[in-house]
């Protein structure tokens, strides 16, 4: 692997679990926790995707919010405005992976950043609630060019902001379609497989894959 200077975290399903606000949605969904959050998590992926193609940005809060009542109604769970206000608000709160903050400390003499689909108050707000905001040099956000992931351009934020030639930067994401992206656009990029799946077919690789972040430090300090 090329000598990195910068590591670029995506930011939900790499360094925030998507999936700790099951228990919140146990609470006013009982037993349906997990599948709530399951439809939720793919459509709001989906919807980024296909409101990309369409030319059609909406904010990354709004097409959350969005794909939060596709989730319901597919289910047929009700909630009035008020609580799925609260259920939604639960994405500023979302929970680091157990890991995260000891990789944070452990490499935190490299310059470190997020990239993400995320709004810039959504990720300051769930980068400062989980205490890690003082390990970020830089947040950058699709929302700068209104475009979602994997566009090229969202990855060309990276360089333009940081400084670095595109292989200097390692770019981390839990989500293959993403660190499928990510290469295509030519940084560096570890996945991490956290559910011992298979990569997605779409013609690259990434340069290194990991169980979990713990396992990145070893690599960035040999
Ligand atoms: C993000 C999406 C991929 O944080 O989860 O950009």
């Amino acid at each position: 692997m090329v000598r990195v200077q910068t590591v670029v975290f995506d930011a939900y399903g790499t360094l925030f679990d998507v999936h700790s606000v099951v228990e919140k949605l146990d609470h006013f969904f009982p037993g349906k926790g997990q599948e709530v959050s399951d439809v939720w998590r793919q459509k709001q992926l989906e919807y980024t995707w296909l409101r990309s193609l369409m030319g059609r940005y909406k904010n990354f809060w709004y097409v959350t919010d969005d794909a939060l009542v596709y989730a319901l109604k597919s289910l047929g769970l009700h909630a009035d405005a008020a609580t799925r206000r609260m259920v939604l608000s639960e994405y500023v709160y979302l929970k680091p992976f157990p890991e995260v903050p000891s990789l944070l400390n452990r490499i935190q003499g490299m310059p470190l950043a997020i990239l993400s689909n995320g709004t810039p108050q959504m990720l300051h707000s769930v980068v400062n609630h989980a205490g890690l905001g003082h390990y970020f040099s830089a947040i950058l956000s699709v929302d700068v060019i209104r475009i979602y992931k994997p566009y090229m351009g969202v990855y060309q934020l990276a360089p333009a902001n940081l400084g670095f030639r595109r292989e200097e930067i390692l770019y981390v994401s839990g989500n293959a379609w993403d660190a499928a992206g990510a290469k295509t656009y030519g940084l560096t990029v570890c996945w991490v497989n956290r559910t011992n799946t298979v990569f997605d077919e779409l013609d690259v690789r990434p340069d290194l894959i990991v169980r979990d972040l713990s396992q990145l430090a070893d690599v960035l300090r040999p």
